[in-house]
């Protein structure tokens, strides 16, 4: 049962007749070395953002076959990048990120663990020059593209992506949603301020603030992708908002399936519970992964 103060943002979001406006982030490349330090303390996967990586690395494996080119947009300091590596060891992926600082991280992080299938390059993600057409097979992104200036930059993004992809290839894009009240994008952002550093509250506080709107995706989904791709976004309060392709994988696999359960089991009581409500917002707005299923 999701906290009562969840539930209270949920009806205020629901009812209310505030329009809060986008606000560009103030660091729209992240090379700021103490940011940078903090969102991948927080990033880790034992990290506040724990839950919504492995939630997110279910949706993302399910789109991805093995021997794919995989290309992650913004890959940070390759938290998610990692996971989706480990997974799926027969499928390369390219983390793309404009920010030296993260790719240092990045580059640190991968090379910690011994992963043989992962490449980065510095590159902007609204210009995919790097890859010619159709030559990806599968790509994603995790809460990046909020860092865009503008929906005209977006649409360049989207254009891009439908650019590079192969005809039916895999797709999940992922990113906040703009909320409508100020005092809701307040909660998210403060909701585990005594868990995480502050200046990633304050980075979370902006990344809301700038978040695009569920019909900003909507809107260019349809125009780049007709109805191959759906939009899904978590039920009324559209907090986390994706695009997703229709599954590429072998949804049977057992073998993943067991190893995202023994990431499920490592997550510490309060990260299952987040996870729990992400799953049940996002499932009930019409989003679920057959890998997450068993948990
Ligand atoms: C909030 S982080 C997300 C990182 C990662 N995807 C994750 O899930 O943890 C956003 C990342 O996007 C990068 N970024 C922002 N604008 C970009 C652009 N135009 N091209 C490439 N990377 C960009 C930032 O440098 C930062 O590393």
């Amino acid at each position: 049962m999701p906290s009562l103060s969840l539930l209270q943002t949920f009806f205020r979001e629901v009812i209310t007749r505030e329009r809060s406006k986008r606000v560009t982030e103030p660091n729209l490349v992240m090379d700021d070395p103490d940011k940078v330090a903090a969102y991948t303390r927080a990033g880790r996967e034992d990290g506040v953002m724990a839950p919504v990586y492995l939630f997110h690395c279910a949706q993302i494996c399910e789109v991805i076959k093995p021997g794919d080119t995989v290309v992650d947009l913004g890959c940070g300091p390759a938290t998610q990048l990692a996971m989706v590596a480990r997974l799926n060891p027969d499928a390369t992926v390219i983390g793309i990120d404009l920010s030296d600082e993260m790719l240092h991280r990045a580059r640190d992080y991968v090379g910690g663990q011994s992963l043989r299938n992962v490449e980065f390059q510095a590159g902007d993600i609204s210009n995919l020059a790097m890859f010619p057409d159709a030559s990806v097979d599968a790509l994603y992104s995790t809460v990046a593209l909020h860092h865009l200036p503008d929906f005209a930059t977006l649409e360049k993004t989207f254009s891009e992506i439908s650019r590079v992809l192969k005809p039916g290839g895999g797709l999940y894009v992922v990113d906040f949603g703009h909320l409508k009240s100020e005092k809701s994008i307040a909660y998210f952002a403060h909701q585990y301020a005594r868990q995480q550093p502050e200046l990633f509250t304050l980075d979370y506080l902006y990344s809301l603030r700038a978040a695009f709107s569920r019909d900003d995706f909507v809107a260019l989904t349809k125009k780049y992708f007709g109805e191959r791709m759906a939009v899904k976004s978590t039920f009324l309060m559209p907090y986390m908002v994706a695009v997703k392709s229709p599954p590429r994988a072998d949804l049977n696999n057992t073998l993943l399936k067991g190893e995202l359960k023994n990431l499920y089991n490592r997550l510490p009581g309060y990260h299952k519970k987040d996870l729990s409500d992400l799953t049940l917002f996002f499932r009930l707005g019409g989003l679920q992964s057959q890998y997450l299923s068993h948990l």
